[in-house]
């Protein structure tokens, strides 16, 4: 009898959501989510995802597990054949236990594709031994999902559309020191939204706004970097406000309509307008696919903002964000729901490999 011990291998990351200025909508290519216009962002401290993949030999299939749950089918899916390309490119086909954990509650209506998909490219191209540029990361991400390629890099960031997957990544543009901004996320709904942004960035080309959009978006990307470069914030607050209404008015003129906003959604818009109008504390709406308003603001009105937006009406909590660093690989036992029993005990022949039971 003897007993030998096994780490299987492993690796954690840290990614930071990230919300956009200028956002992506639509797609050259919807399979490889090649954009069709460039986008800049600015990645998230507070919203962020954790994520572990342990490759195991014996394991007959990919699992996923979202804050502490068994996630569902599609989930699995999508995550799984994320991981495919990776294993592709490393040439190594084990299955993968994948352990993830939003900073944010599940079903906050705060999207987490961004941050997850950016950790799950980091942690699984880690652990099987690929050691990627950032660009090469960004490209491996956005395959995932679209902002998620910006969610590699920390402080403000550019994806850069290239019109072909080789050329299609995020770059930074600012380091997150470079600007003390806030986004205080105003959480209106927690429902699933029915409509999610892969059918929205379908959809997006039947609108008859949509190549009216198209065709400003080379301007409106110059004036955000020059306004974030200058630090002129009332420039940058009037372009992001902008920015996101033509967003959503491409998506409510598509065929179908895609309507995200809610009552509070617009309550928040008018009652931000009103504030500035009245000498009160600054900020600015961006929406993504969703009818959460994110307000962003200068540090030193943040704490007056959030209370006064937690009275207005339909906005059920807030979650304030800080701009976030690069996302990062760390110690798998800083996981909140993770792998403090790093090792599996092979008893013998027989039991090689057996999983612990959790
Ligand atoms: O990455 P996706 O497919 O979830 O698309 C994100 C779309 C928006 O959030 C609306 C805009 C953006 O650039 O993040």
């Amino acid at each position: 009898m003897y007993k030998t011990l096994v780490t299987l291998p492993r690796a954690t990351a840290i990614a930071g959501s990230n919300i956009a200025f200028v956002k992506y909508w639509g797609n050259l290519d919807d399979t490889l989510n090649v954009p069709m216009n460039g986008s800049i962002s600015m990645t998230l401290d507070a919203a962020h995802t954790i994520t572990t993949v342990e490759f195991h030999p014996d394991l007959p299939a990919d699992e996923l597990t979202i804050n502490g749950q068994p996630a569902d089918w599609a989930a699995v899916k999508r995550a799984s054949a994320h991981l495919d390309r990776i294993r592709d490119l490393a040439r190594k086909y084990w299955s993968a236990r994948i352990i993830s954990t939003n900073s944010f509650p599940t079903g906050a209506g705060i999207a987490s594709s961004a941050s997850g998909f950016a950790a799950l490219t980091l942690a699984a191209t880690k652990v099987l031994g690929l050691n990627l540029s950032k660009s090469e990361l960004s490209r491996i991400a956005r395959l995932g999902s679209g902002s998620a390629s910006r969610s590699i890099d920390g402080g403000f960031v550019e994806w850069q559309p290239g019109g072909r997957h080789e050329d299609s990544h995020a770059t930074p543009l600012a380091p997150a020191n470079h600007w003390d901004l806030v986004d205080i996320i105003a959480i209106i709904s927690t429902e699933h939204k029915k409509v999610g942004s892969s059918m929205g960035h379908s959809l997006a080309h039947t609108s008859p706004f949509y190549q009216a959009r198209l065709g400003t978006v080379q301007v409106m990307l110059q004036s955000v970097r020059r306004a974030i470069k200058e630090k002129n914030f009332t420039a940058f607050g009037k372009l992001i406000e902008e920015e996101a209404i033509s967003l959503h008015v491409s998506a409510m003129s598509s065929r179908p309509s895609v309507l995200y906003w809610q009552p509070g959604t617009v309550a928040l818009m008018q009652a931000l307008r009103r504030w500035r109008d009245d000498g009160g504390p600054v900020g600015y709406f961006t929406m993504d696919a969703g009818p959460n308003v994110h307000v962003i603001a200068q540090r030193k009105h943040a704490a007056a903002l959030q209370e006064k937006i937690l009275n207005v009406q339909g906005v059920q909590d807030t979650l304030f964000c800080g701009i976030g660093s690069a996302a990062r690989i760390i110690d798998s036992d800083l996981h909140p729901f993770g792998y403090g029993d790093s090792h599996v005990a092979s008893l013998g022949k027989d039991t090689q490999n057996r999983l612990p039971t959790r």
